[in-house]
């Protein structure tokens, strides 16, 4: 039977467009929205989340799973314009008082000038690492990849694929490491006005309102999930360190060092490990392991 060539040719655009529908993430699957009164949205089929905030109130989302060690990738597209004093958390964390936490901070900002991208790692309750910078790109002019790599070494952030950030296991030193407590993902948008943006002089202009920041393309590798109480943990699942190129041992190679190095020395605006005038009695033991020179 001779069908004509381009009845094959549509039935081969029907297969790849409803392999791409299927291999894109769904925020339905793994997000609910949790607080914001109809300011949370998932739209397009699941493909897009966005979050407002208005005078009244911000919104903010959670994953339906926990996760123990991890590759996630989040695609962000922060509020654009007059931004001052909205804040874009995008984060890790467990619960109670001894709770482990990786944190991302978009720190808003006037039309124009630099966002202040805010990053933090808790242990055992324990945070106070804050490493700050600012981008080499306009977060909000379009999506960019912000990815957390967890494993039982090290916890890197990346952004669009560079690392900017090594927080490493500093037990050996005597540092708590994230590394039995199960995390959620959250995200959420809120104002701060009174301290984001330069430092609490830039207040919130709400006649720009509803501000609004997007989310897309999630993706999450992890040897073990937490789905309500219960873990599933897999040995041959390709993203459960089985192969070469898996993340559970992954470490940084010298292009990546390279690039982080780059990073820091040109985009750092604040890092603990150097902030003399608050630990005048000497830096935490873990500044010492992570130094990047
Ligand atoms: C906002 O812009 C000012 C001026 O360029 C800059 O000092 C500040 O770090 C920027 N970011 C924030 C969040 O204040």
């Amino acid at each position: 039977m001779a069908y004509p060539w381009y009845s094959y040719l549509s039935l081969l655009i029907l297969i790849a467009s409803s392999s791409m529908v299927a291999n894109g993430s769904n925020f339905y699957n793994d997000f609910d929205i949790t607080w914001g009164d109809g300011r949370g949205k998932m739209i397009n089929n699941g493909q897009l989340l966005t979050l407002s905030l208005d005078k009244a109130s911000g919104s903010g989302f959670q994953s339906k799973n926990e996760y123990l060690f991890g590759k996630i990738d989040m695609q962000l597209k922060l509020v654009p314009g007059n931004s001052a004093g909205t804040v874009t958390a995008y984060y890790l964390s467990s619960q109670g008082p001894t709770h482990d936490e990786i944190d991302y901070e978009f720190l808003g900002n006037l039309t124009g000038e630099p966002y202040i991208l805010h990053t933090n790692v808790f242990s055992q309750g324990k945070g106070n690492r804050e490493q700050q910078f600012y981008l080499w790109f306009d977060p909000t002019a379009d999506f960019h990849t912000y990815s957390i790599l967890w494993n039982p070494q090290r916890i890197v952030f990346s952004v669009d694929g560079t690392p900017i950030r090594e927080f490493k296991n500093a037990e050996s030193v005597g540092v708590a490491y994230p590394k039995n407590q199960a995390m959620r993902i959250y995200s959420s948008l809120w104002n701060a006005d009174d301290w984001a943006t330069q430092g609490g002089r830039v207040k919130t202009d709400w006649s720009h309102a509803p501000f609004t920041a997007s989310y897309r393309n999630f993706n999450a590798d992890a040897s073990c999930i937490w789905s309500s109480g219960k873990s599933s943990c897999s040995s041959n699942n390709k993203n459960n360190g089985g192969g070469s190129k898996s993340w559970i041992n992954e470490a940084l190679d010298a292009t990546s060092q390279a690039r982080m190095k780059w990073v820091q020395k040109n985009y750092m605006i604040y890092n603990y490990c150097t902030d003399t005038k608050r630990f005048p009695q000497g830096f935490p033991p873990e500044c010492a392991m992570n130094k990047n020179s």
